[in-house]
């Protein structure tokens, strides 16, 4: 059940809040938008009760806001989840994840032949099925989904 009255991670006074992210991809998340780089302040849950992912996670990134195509990165990992801008402890504003056209570097081509996976050459694919997520790879075309993804 939800508290209003207590917050399982404090609140933050200007930021960004990234909700709804499964707990098992919580430290894919905070790769992918190179968290463990900048020296903002990072409050993190996680194994936090959610309805609707079973288990969730959050993170608050003090004083940082994201351009959308850097947020639109984690939406293989966290494709629900929800942004909040947070301006003087309010919330000034609600996003949401979209799954982007293409994706470069993050996930690894299933094809052990891929020229990505041989040489130093960053990964690149089309995304063919946005609500399954399934990638096509520029380099070899054969197709990586969700079941077998493996992150860079
Ligand atoms: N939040 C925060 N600091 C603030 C204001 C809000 O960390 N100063 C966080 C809350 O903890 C919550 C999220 O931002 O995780 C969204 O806040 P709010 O819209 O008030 O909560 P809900 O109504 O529960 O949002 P939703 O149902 O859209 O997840
Ligand atoms: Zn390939």
């Amino acid at each position: 059940m939800k508290d209003k009255k207590h917050l399982s991670v404090s609140a933050i006074e200007n930021g960004t809040v990234i909700d709804h992210i499964p707990a098992k991809n919580l430290f894919k998340v905070i790769s992918i938008l190179g968290l463990d780089k900048i020296p903002n302040q990072i409050t993190f849950g996680t194994n936090l009760e959610s309805g609707k992912l079973g288990r969730k996670a959050i993170v608050k990134i003090a004083d940082k806001y994201f351009e959308r195509d850097e947020i639109n990165r984690i939406a293989i990992v966290a494709p629900h989840a929800k942004l909040n801008i947070i301006k003087d402890y309010e919330v000034a504003e609600k996003m949401l994840v979209e799954v982007p056209d293409n994706i470069t570097g993050i996930v690894k081509c299933v094809n052990p032949k891929c020229v990505t996976n041989v040489e130093k050459v960053t990964p690149k694919f089309k995304v063919i099925d946005k609500k399954n997520v399934s990638l096509k790879c520029y380099y070899c075309e054969k197709i990586t989904d969700q079941e077998q993804m493996e992150y860079k």
